[in-house]
C-alpha cells in the first residue's frame, strides 16, 4: 500500500488544486490501484466529514464530476487529526504505509516543525518502500531563511527524499520548451546570443490579491511569482542541453544558468502596486510590490549581451504566461518597399491560457509589390481536450508517486535564485502605482535597451 499523506487537508490549497488534481488522476485511471489518501489537519473531522468535505471542493472547484471515479475517490479517503505533538506523530507512525508521500500543503512557518514531527517518530526512514516530503512554496524569505530551512529539513529527510514543488513546472508548455529546443535539430544552432536579440518572460494576472492580504503583504510579487516561476521559467530557457533526461542532469544544467546570471542592482528591477490595493489588503500603508519587472543577463558562453527580461504582475488587462524570444533583424533589408517592420521575428511559447506556441515569420505580401509582412504560425492548442485533463498539480503528484524528480527544485536552485534576487529585494526602490486593468507601471520601459520594447499584453 501507498499513503498520500496530505498535511493542511482541511485548508484551502488542498480543496482548490490536491483534490482536484486527484480526481483527475482518478477520471484518467492514473491512480495507483494501492493508494489511500490520508487526510490530515487539527480539526477534530469524522472519515464521513472529511469525505463531505473533499466531495463539496470536488463540486466547487472542479465540477461535473462522473459517479464512478468519484466514488473510487472517496473510498481512498481516510483523516487523522493531529495537534502536532509528538504522540500525534507516533499515532500516525502506527498506521502508517511502507511507502508514504507526506505533502505538507501548510503555511512555510510550519514546514520544519511538520518534518521534524515525522523525523522523530521514524517517519522519514526508508526500509522496503519510499518516504517523501513535498514542499510547498515560499522555500524560505530570503536567502538566510531558506538555508535554515534547509538545514532543519535535513536533519531527518536526505535532499532526495524532498520535493519542491513548483506548480508552474507541470505545465506541459514549460516540458514542451525542451522538446521544442532539443528535438528540432534546426532551431538549437540558433539558440544563443548570436542570434536571439532579447528574451521576455511574462506572467500577467487579472485577478487582485482576492482576500489574501495578510499573506501577500509580507511576500509581494518578487518573493512570491519571480524568485520560483519566473526564475524556472529562465532556467528551462537557457539551460544547455543535459546529456540525459535525468532528474540530477537536467537540474545541474538550471542550476548553471543561475549561477551564470550577473548579479543584479536596485536599478534593474521596477516595483509597482495596484490603484486600491491598500484597501484590498486592509493595510493603510504598504511598499509591497505587486507587480515586479527585471533584466537579467547570463554572463555564459551562450547567452553573453542578451537581455532577460522579466514580469509579473497582479490586476492587469489579462491572464498571460508566455517565455517571448526575439531573433535578430537580418543583416540587410533587400525588400525595402514593404511593410517589415525592425524588431519582429518572435518565437512566443505560451503557458496560459493556452497551452501553445508561435512562431512569426515574414512572407510575401500578396501582389506584385516585392514586400514582405509578418504572419504567424501557431501549433494548435496544447492538451486533449477531455473534460478533466490533468492539471499541473496533477502531473507532479504523479511524477512524485513514481519518484521522479525531474520537475521539482533541488535546493540549489532555490539558493542560487534567493542569491541572485537578494541585493534587490535588500534594497527596495518605492512602488508605482498602476490602474487596474493596465499594462502594469510605466517605469518597466526603463528596463528596455535602445530599440527593444516589452510585447503588449
Ligand atoms: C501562485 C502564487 O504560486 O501562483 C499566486 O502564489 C498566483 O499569487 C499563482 O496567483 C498563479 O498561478 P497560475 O497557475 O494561475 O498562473
Amino acid at each position: 500500500m501507498i499513503d498520500l499523506v496530505i498535511f493542511g487537508a482541511t485548508g484551502d490549497l488542498a480543496a482548490r488544486k490536491l483534490f482536484p488534481a486527484l480526481y483527475q488522476l482518478e477520471f484518467c485511471r492514473y491512480m495507483p490501484g494501492d493508494l489511500r489518501v490520508v487526510g490530515v489537519g487539527r480539526k477534530t473531522w469524522s472519515e464521513a466529514e472529511f469525505a463531505e468535505h473533499v466531495r463539496k471542493s470536488l463540486e466547487e472547484f472542479e465540477g461535473d464530476l462522473e459517479p464512478e471515479p468519484l466514488e473510487h475517490l472517496l473510498a481512498r479517503l481516510t483523516y487523522r487529526a493531529i495537534d502536532f505533538s509528538p504522540e500525534s506523530f507516533q499515532a500516525l507512525a502506527k498506521d502508517s504505509a511502507e511507502s508514504s508521500l507526506f505533502y505538507l500543503s501548510l503555511p512555510p512557518d510550519a514546514f520544519p516543525m511538520v518534518a521534524t514531527g515525522l523525523g522523530h517518530a521514524g517517519l522519514a526512514k526508508e526500509s522496503g518502500g519510499f518516504r517523501r516530503l513535498v514542499i510547498e512554496k515560499p522555500f524560505g524569505h530570503n536567502l538566510q531563511s531558506a538555508l535554515q530551512l534547509q538545514h532543519s529539513l535535513t536533519r531527518h529527510w536526505d535532499e532526495s527524499q524532498i520535493l519542491r514543488i513548483d506548480h508552474f513546472l507541470g505545465k506541459a508548455t514549460v516540458q514542451n520548451i525542451l522538446v521544442f529546443r532539443f528535438a528540432n535539430s534546426w532551431l538549437e544552432p540558433l539558440w544563443n546570443a548570436q542570434h536571439i536579440a532579447q528574451v521576455q518572460i511574462t506572467a500577467a494576472e487579472s485577478i487582485g490579491i482576492e482576500g489574501r492580504g495578510a499573506f501577500y503583504d509580507k511576500v509581494g510579487a518578487t518573493r512570491d511569482m519571480v524568485q520560483n516561476h519566473l526564475m524556472q521559467l529562465l532556467t528551462f530557457s537557457a539551460l544547455e542541453p543535459p546529456p540525459r533526461l535525468e532528474a540530477d542532469l537536467l537540474r545541474n544544467e538550471k542550476n548553471k544558468v543561475l549561477r551564470s546570471a550577473r548579479p543584479m542592482s536596485p536599478g534593474d528591477i521596477v516595483r509597482g502596486q495596484y490603484q486600491g490595493y491598500l484597501q484590498e489588503a486592509g493595510i493603510p500603508s504598504s511598499n509591497t510590490e505587486t507587480f515586479a519587472a527585471l533584466r537579467l543577463y547570463l554572463d555564459n558562453w551562450r547567452w553573453k549581451g542578451v537581455p532577460f527580461y522579466l514580469r509579473t504582475g497582479k490586476a492587469l488587462s489579462k491572464k498571460l504566461t508566455t517565455i517571448a524570444v526575439q531573433f535578430r533583424d537580418p543583416p540587410t533589408q533587400l525588400f525595402t518597399d514593404t511593410t517589415f517592420t525592425p524588431g519582429s521575428g518572435w518565437v512566443v511559447l505560451e503557458l496560459q491560457p493556452n497551452e501553445s506556441m508561435h512562431l512569426e515569420v515574414q512572407v510575401k505580401t500578396p501582389g506584385l509589390q516585392f514586400a514582405s509582412r509578418p504572419v504567424v504560425l501557431s501549433t494548435p492548442r496544447n492538451g486533449n481536450s477531455t473534460p478533466h485533463e490533468l492539471s499541473a498539480y496533477a502531473t507532479l503528484i504523479l511524477d512524485a508517486l513514481k519518484g521522479d524528480r525531474s520537475l521539482f527544485i533541488r535546493f540549489d536552485e532555490v539558493e542560487w535564485a534567493w542569491r541572485l534576487l537578494e541585493p534587490a529585494l535588500n534594497n527596495q526602490q518605492p512602488t508605482e502605482l498602476y490602474s487596474v486593468g493596465s499594462e502594469g507601471p510605466s517605469g518597466q520601459h526603463y528596463l528596455m535597451e535602445d530599440q527593444q520594447r516589452w510585447r503588449s499584453l
